[in-house]
């Protein structure tokens, strides 16, 4: 029952009507049964302080940031963690006594769903493709689990080489991306290809071998990364693991509790269908 004792929390983002986090989130607290309640708030760049101040004056305990505010934020955090600071980016945010602490759950939701998903990187090759803000976050845990070589590429090349250098991992261009192909063994989807259905897939895959895995941070569309896998028999994933433990790390930094991600994918296949 909502009264007065109720905590608050919310997700904001621009656009946040898509938003699968209230839903799994609102779930989680039910289960647990916490007096919990998430809400979802349109909030366009030019009023992140307006909202960062109004969360504070309301005595909001929790918020999620998404696209495209994660960076934003940060200079409205009174903590930053460790992750957030390399990425340069956060996503979770614990209010505590006024204060703003600020997390990135991305990355270590990456790492989670790899693990889950028996996705070895210690030692193996991964290619990356997309350099915006999410390749940041894939960098980072990549790099944590000791990959052996991280190769990165994009559309926009130059994007692809900044992220390189701030890294120290190894961008690609285009039109060298098939030499690297059979030495891969996971592949990253980051970038947005497949969000249109036009989208096709930004490279040369002749080279591919049936060793490589896809993971697709898109979830819920047919993207020409799937359709690769398909056409070749590998092992695809995309993106709702990593979707379902970046907030389940969230919900463990608010409550304490890593909740059940079994029973967040299941809501999560209803709410999608
Ligand atoms: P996010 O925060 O989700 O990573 P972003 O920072 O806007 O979003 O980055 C989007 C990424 O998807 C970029 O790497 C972008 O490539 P550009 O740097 O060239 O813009 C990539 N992207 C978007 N649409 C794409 C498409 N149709 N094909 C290939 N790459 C695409």
């Amino acid at each position: 029952m909502i009264n007065t004792e109720t905590k608050l929390f919310a997700i904001i983002g621009h656009p946040i009507k898509h938003s699968f986090s209230p839903v799994m989130q609102n779930a989680w607290f039910e289960k647990e049964k916490f007096n919990c309640s998430y809400l979802a708030f349109e909030v366009p760049p030019k009023s992140l302080k307006k909202a960062v101040d109004s969360f504070k004056i309301l005595g909001f305990a929790g918020i999620n940031v998404t696209v495209p505010l994660k960076t934003g934020i940060m200079k409205f955090l009174d903590y930053t963690d460790k992750a957030a600071k390399a990425i340069g980016a956060a996503n979770t945010i614990a209010v505590k006594n006024g204060k703003l602490y600020g997390y990135n759950t991305d990355h270590s939701g990456f790492s989670s769903d790899l693990i889950s998903k028996h996705i070895k990187v210690r030692n193996k090759t991964v290619f990356i493709f997309g350099a915006g803000g999410a390749s940041r976050a894939v960098i980072h845990a990549l790099k944590n689990a000791e990959a052996k070589h991280i190769y990165i590429s994009n559309r926009t090349y130059e994007k692809a080489r900044d992220l390189a250098k701030t890294f120290k991992i190894t961008a690609v261009p285009a039109e060298k991306i098939k030499t690297i192909l059979p030495e891969t063994d996971l592949l990253v989807n980051t970038s947005a290809c497949g969000m249109k259905r036009t989208d096709t897939l930004p490279f040369e895959a002749a080279g591919i071998t049936k060793n490589t895995v896809i993971y697709d941070l898109i979830y819920g569309r047919k993207t020409p990364f799937a359709k690769l896998a398909a056409e070749k028999k590998l092992k695809y994933f995309s993106g709702e693991g990593m979707l379902i433990n970046q907030g389940a790390h969230g919900f463990k930094i608010w409550t304490g509790i890593y909740p059940d991600t079994k029973s967040a994918l299941k809501l999560f296949k209803k709410y999608t269908r």
